[in-house]
């Protein structure tokens, strides 16, 4: 089983997006996966998949309230996918988003053996994908979600504020934790992926990121997606869109991911 993290310095880069719709094509291809929304501070898978109210949460297994099978929903069946796709949907409301972010050090330590217990039980059952979607930023359940993961694929835009925040949690979070990553460019703006700027985002990119992490990938900017009003699945509904193809060479580089020489580091 492969374990990964969505991730990011900053928030909106596109994380819960192409999670869901990177779990669904897996899923489609015959994969079992399981998808966590662990961004405790802004739910949001419930929202992408149009399902609510959910009465059990993530957050209730965590806190050893409630079992895996109590908090996991099947939506394979529902969506007509191959394999199973297992979601764990996180509280949205009001008052279980402000616990959460007063929890100390001490509830998320037990969190991330509340996790770990789930890895092994969901490798036990045969998953192949365990997808953690998770908060932007340094808090610590980010920190359990990177810990617990084989690896984690940073989403970033192609500007400064995260070529900054991204080399930021490359030095001061990956590096110190030892844990492999790759990065992968959302929202990018169709004219960057062409002659002659192309060569020079791309000499950007290798300049500053190089040598600490290995660069998956680009997903053009597509803004019909705002049409779906965030409740629509592309893989599903359009999987012919330039945006879902880009995603289908993702699912690809992860299938294969980390291959036989396995290493994070080098650029592509
Ligand atoms: N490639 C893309 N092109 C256009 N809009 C996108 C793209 N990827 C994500 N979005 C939109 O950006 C917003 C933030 O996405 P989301 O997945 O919630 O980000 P995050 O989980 O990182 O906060 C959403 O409205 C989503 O529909
Ligand atoms: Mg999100």
């Amino acid at each position: 089983m492969k374990c990964f993290t969505l991730h990011s310095y900053k928030g909106g880069t596109g994380k819960t997006t192409i999670a869901a719709n990177l779990a669904v094509m897996l899923s489609q291809m015959g994969r079992n996966v399981a998808l966590l929304d662990l961004d405790f501070q802004a739910p949001s898978l419930h929202t992408l998949f149009g399902i609510r109210p959910q009465t059990t949460y993530i957050n209730a297994y965590l806190a050893q309230e409630k079992t895996p099978k109590e908090v996991l929903v099947d939506l394979a069946p529902s969506l007509k996918l191959k394999g199973r796709l297992l979601v764990g949907f996180s509280d949205p409301n009001v008052e279980a988003i402000r616990s959460q972010l007063a929890r100390d050090r001490k509830w998320h330590m037990q969190a991330l053996s509340q996790l770990l217990n789930l890895k092994v039980r969901l490798q036990a059952e045969g998953a192949d994908y365990m997808i953690l979607d998770s908060a932007p930023g340094v808090h610590y359940s980010s920190v359990n979600a990177i810990v617990l993961s084989d690896f984690t694929v940073i989403v970033a835009k192609i500007d400064n504020f995260d070529f900054d925040g991204t080399v930021n949690v490359l030095d001061g979070l990956y590096t110190p934790l030892n844990k492999p990553t790759l990065l992968l460019f959302n929202k990018v703006v169709p004219a960057l992926l062409e002659e002659p700027r192309y060569s020079q985002v791309r000499k950007t990119i290798e300049d500053t990121f190089s040598s600490k992490t290995k660069l998956m990938g680009f997903i053009p900017c597509y803004c019909d997606i705002a049409l779906g009003m965030g409740s629509e699945i592309h893989a599903l509904t359009q999987p012919k869109i330039p945006f879902v193809q880009s995603l289908k060479k993702m699912a690809t580089i992860l299938e294969k991911w980390p291959g036989p020489q396995g290493t994070a580091k080098g650029g592509t």
